[in-house]
């Protein structure tokens, strides 16, 4: 499967195959990226391209890495799965570099495995709120602190504006049964004082998380602020494209959506703003830490062509390129004191403790699985099939059995 969708046999082995998923955009910049990469050394690349979808990326790199193909060659990791390709002994060690530019506490807890480096950050990623400045203005309203503010506002707007137009919703987030969901789950829980891993214990059935999810369920089910489809279908692209087309006036997306919003042709270019997410009564905001990391496959034929590409992927000057174009924030240090950059992305500088204090989700090989779990629950509980608290229940139940099928006890050190 792999192979005919790369379109590539044999005959490959005198070119890079790089798969990577994205954002249309994302993907054409990436194609860009190995162009110039290309013309300066000579080397060839093909980019394999895969859906947007963090799950569907880790499925089909599962596929291609457990039959022990060549292909491809090189790929980007969502940060919850470095872990699990790690041990699995798919990542080839990026001897010779220097993890130094790079952001200390992410190389130890994502791309070190045995002391060894696997892997290094292309991008960080934290949820942020996207609202429409131009409404807010109109209305007389100011961006919210707290979900209670944006819960009201919300409903203030979306009464006036469905008059017109009945599909305009308050506001869209990431509610399918997908790995998004668990990232918008760990935010509306963490600004409750609710977690998934806190002292090396993986929990779920706490007061605090289940306020946080029968808020999500009210905000589909009771207040109507967020549409039906969020469970049904809201991934980043849905939402960002519902937003984008001026169809809601909050949405909780990662730093990409951003440069998008501002796209020449974009319905809401010049209307958007940005901030951190809102928090229960206007304290610190808690984001989940995303992200892609980028590492070679140990079955590629080509890997000193490899290494090279993952080196200018990751150089300054690569980087740079991606970031002015893409609205990333980078996996570099030094690229964040850049003026060049900090122009071109006036939230960097704004939201950056939002982005360094982002809550990471476990570091455990077995993650997929555990998140698997929690998803199919979640979302239950937002779909109403069930009720929030017996929905974390039947959750913590099933990890704890997968954790003792792991031959690992309830309580579980992150990075074990
Ligand atoms: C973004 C994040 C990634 C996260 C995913 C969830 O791609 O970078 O870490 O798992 O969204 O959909």
């Amino acid at each position: 499967m792999f192979l005919s969708a790369a379109g590539c046999d044999e005959a490959c082995s005198d070119r890079v195959v790089f798969a990577v998923g994205g954002a249309p955009s994302e993907l054409e910049a990436w194609e860009e990226l190995a162009a110039d990469f290309t013309r300066e050394t000579g080397i060839r690349v093909e980019i394999l391209r895969r859906p947007a979808d963090t799950d569907q990326q880790r499925q089909s790199l599962i596929l291609a890495l457990n039959a022990g193909l060549s292909h491809p060659d090189v790929f980007l990791m969502d940060v919850v799965w470095v872990s699990l390709f790690a041990e699995s002994g798919w990542l080839e060690p990026l001897d010779g570099f220097d993890p130094g530019p790079f952001f200390q506490s992410v190389i130890e807890t994502v791309d070190l495995h045995e002391g060894k480096l696997v892997a290094l950050p292309v991008y960080m990623d934290g949820g942020v709120l996207y609202y429409r400045r131009d409404l807010l203005d109109r209305f007389g309203l100011r961006p919210p602190e707290t979900w209670a503010e944006l819960l009201k506002s919300s409903l203030r707007v979306q009464n006036v504006l469905r008059e017109k137009n009945p599909d305009f919703y308050g506001f869209v987030w990431q509610g399918a049964q997908y790995e998004g969901l668990i990232t918008n789950f760990l935010e509306f829980a963490g600004s409750e004082g609710g977690f998934l891993l806190r002292d090396g214990r993986i929990l779920l059935d706490l007061p605090a998380n289940r306020r946080a999810l029968e808020y999500m369920r009210d905000l589909i089910r009771k207040y109507r602020v967020s549409p039906p489809s969020t469970y049904t279908e809201m991934r980043e692209e849905q939402a960002r494209l519902y937003f984008q087309q001026g169809d809601a006036l909050y949405e909780r997306n990662w730093p990409y959506a951003w440069s998008l919003h501002q796209s020449p042709g974009s319905p809401v270019r010049g209307k958007t703003g940005i901030r951190a997410l809102p928090s229960p009564a206007g304290e610190e905001a808690v984001s989940t830490l995303g992200g892609w990391h980028i590492g070679v496959s140990r079955f590629s034929n080509v890997k000193p062509q490899a290494m090279a590409f993952v080196r200018y992927v990751t150089s300054s000057q690569g980087q740079k390129k991606m970031v002015l174009r893409l609205g990333w924030n980078p996996g570099r240090q030094d690229l964040y004191f850049d003026p060049e950059i900090l122009a071109a992305l006036p939230y960097l500088a704004e939201l950056k403790d939002v982005f360094r204090q982002a809550r990471p989700r476990p570091m455990v090989p077995y993650y997929p699985q555990i998140s698997n779990i929690a998803q199919r629950q979640i979302n239950s509980a937002l779909a109403g099939h069930i009720d929030a608290g017996e929905a974390l229940i039947r959750a913590e139940r099933e990890i704890a059995a997968l954790l003792i099928r792991y031959g690992k006890p309830a309580r579980t050190e992150p990075g074990e």
